[in-house]
C-alpha cells in the first residue's frame, strides 16, 4: 500500500474505544439542544424576530446544521447566508451531499433528531404579519407553519403519499388541518379544484383513486397540488422532476411556474439540473461543502460564473447540438466532512489558485450588489498566481 493512502486510511479509521467516547459526549451534547427545545412554554421573544429586509420571505444567516455521529461530528451545513425575496424563485445547486437538501430541512425543522441539530445562526421566516426564527420556534408553533405557511414537494411522491388512502381523502386531510372552519362538503371541494388547477383532467376521478392507479407524474401533481392546497408563502422543491422522464419533467416544471405567479409564493428549488435552474430559477446560490461559495442573480451566475467550482459546473452542463468526447467532470474529491480543512474547501481541486489561498477560508467578496464570492482571486491581497 502506499504511504499516501496508508495515511488516509488511518486518517478514516476509528477504534471501538474512540467511537464510544464520541458517542458519549454526543449524547451530552444532543441531551443539552433537546433539553432546551423540549422546555414548556417557551417566552415568544425567544423566537419571534424581524426581518433584515422586509421584501423577503427568508433570510438564512450564518445557518449551521450538524450530525453529532459515532465517528465525529459532520458539520452538513456550515455557515450558509442567503435570501429568498417575496414571489421570487431561488435555485440551489451542488454537487451531492454539499448540505441542499438539509438546508431546506432545517428550514422545516425536519432534520432527524436528536443527533441533528441546528447549533449556530437564525432562519428568519415572514409570514406577512410575524416574524419567527425558525431554529429557536418550539414544536408546537412550528407545527402551525409547516404545511400551511411552508410546504415541500419532495423527490419520489409515492414515498410521502400513503398508499392504503386514496387521493382525495390525503388532500381533504392537509386542507382540514389547516381550515378548520370549512365544512367537509367545501374541502372536498376546494381538493378537487386543486387536482384541476396542476393540469388533473379527470380530477373528480384521481380524488377516488389509489396512488398505485396512478403514474409517476401523475403522482407529482398530486404531490403539488398537496403542497399548494393551503396557499403557501413557501414551496420547497428538492429535485422535484428527478424521478420523472423528460417530457413529465417539463410539463410538472410549467405547472409549478405558473402556480407561483397565480398565487405569489416563493419557490426555493433544489436540483443537481442547471438547466430547470435556468428555466426556473431568479436567483442562484451554489453550494459547496456545507457552505455557500458563490451567489446572485440567474443571469450573473450563467453569464458571469466567477468560482472555479461554479466555471467547472458551468463547463460540465451538455449543450445541445456540440459534440463533446465525454461530460467535464470537476477533477478530485469534496473533503471530508468531519475533518474540514482550516482552508478553502475548493482548493484541492482547484486550478486556479494564487498566493493568498494558503491562507484561511475565503471571505465574501461582493461583484455586485447581488452577485458575491467567496474566492480569494477577487480578493484586493490576492498575491501572485500559485
Ligand atoms: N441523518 C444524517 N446523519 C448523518 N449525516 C447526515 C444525515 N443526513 C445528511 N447527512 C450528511 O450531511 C451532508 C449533506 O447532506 P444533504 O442530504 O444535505 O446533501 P445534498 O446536497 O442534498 O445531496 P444530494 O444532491 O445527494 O441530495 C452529507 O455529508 C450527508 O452525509
Ligand atoms: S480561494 Fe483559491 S483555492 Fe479557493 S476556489 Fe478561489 S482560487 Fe481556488
Ligand atoms: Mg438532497
Amino acid at each position: 500500500m502506499s504511504k499516501e493512502k496508508k495515511s488516509a486510511k488511518k486518517a478514516n479509521y476509528i477504534s471501538g474505544k474512540e467511537s464510544r467516547k464520541i458517542s458519549s459526549e454526543n449524547r451530552k451534547i444532543t441531551k443539552e439542544f433537546e433539553k432546551k427545545r423540549n422546555r414548556r412554554n417557551i417566552p415568544k421573544e425567544e423566537y419571534m424576530t424581524q426581518m433584515k429586509d422586509s421584501n423577503n420571505v427568508v433570510e438564512f444567516d450564518n445557518l449551521h446544521t450538524y450530525f453529532f455521529t459515532d465517528i465525529g461530528t459532520v458539520k452538513s451545513v456550515n455557515g450558509v447566508s442567503f435570501d429568498i425575496p417575496t414571489g421570487k424563485t431561488v435555485g440551489v445547486v451542488g454537487e451531492s451531499g454539499c448540505g441542499k437538501s438539509v438546508t431546506s430541512l432545517s428550514l422545516m425543522q425536519l432534520v432527524q433528531r436528536p443527533q441533528g441539530q441546528i447549533v449556530d445562526g437564525a432562519i428568519r421566516f415572514n409570514t406577512g404579519k410575524d416574524v419567527y426564527d425558525i431554529a429557536k420556534t418550539p414544536n408546537a408553533e412550528m407545527r402551525k407553519l409547516r404545511g400551511n405557511q411552508i410546504s415541500m414537494i419532495f423527490q419520489e411522491p409515492m414515498t410521502s403519499l400513503n398508499p392504503v388512502f386514496r387521493i382525495g381523502p390525503q388532500i381533504d386531510e392537509v386542507i382540514e388541518l389547516h381550515n378548520k372552519s370549512m365544512s367537509k362538503n367545501e374541502v372536498q371541494t376546494r381538493s378537487v379544484d386543486m387536482l384541476k388547477l396542476v393540469g388533473i383532467a379527470n380530477a373528480e376521478g384521481v380524488y377516488k383513486m389509489y396512488p398505485h392507479e396512478l403514474s409517476g407524474g401523475m403522482r407529482q401533481r398530486v404531490m403539488i397540488a398537496m403542497a399548494l392546497a393551503c396557499n403557501p408563502r413557501l414551496i420547497i422543491a428538492d429535485e422535484p422532476t428527478t424521478a420523472l422522464d423528460v417530457t413529465i419533467q417539463a410539463q410538472i416544471l410549467d405547472i409549478l411556474r405558473n402556480l407561483k405567479n397565480k398565487i405569489n409564493s416563493s419557490i426555493m428549488l433544489i436540483t443537481h439540473d442547471l438547466g430547470v435552474i435556468a428555466e426556473m430559477a431568479d436567483y442562484v446560490v451554489v453550494m459547496y461543502a456545507g457552505r455557500v461559495i458563490e451567489k446572485g442573480t440567474v443571469a450573473e451566475i450563467f453569464d458571469n460564473p466567477s468560482h472555479p467550482y461554479t466555471i467547472g459546473l458551468m463547463n460540465s452542463k451538455p449543450v445541445v447540438n456540440k459534440v463533446v468526447d465525454r461530460l467535464y467532470s470537476i477533477p478530485g474529491k469534496v473533503p471530508n466532512p468531519v475533518n474540514m480543512p482550516n482552508y478553502c474547501y475548493f482548493k484541492d481541486r482547484c486550478d486556479r489558485c494564487v498566493a493568498a489561498c494558503d491562507g484561511a477560508y475565503p471571505g465574501e467578496v461582493k461583484l455586485s450588489d447581488s452577485h458575491v464570492v467567496s474566492c480569494y482571486r477577487y480578493s484586493e491581497n490576492k498575491g501572485g498566481e500559485a
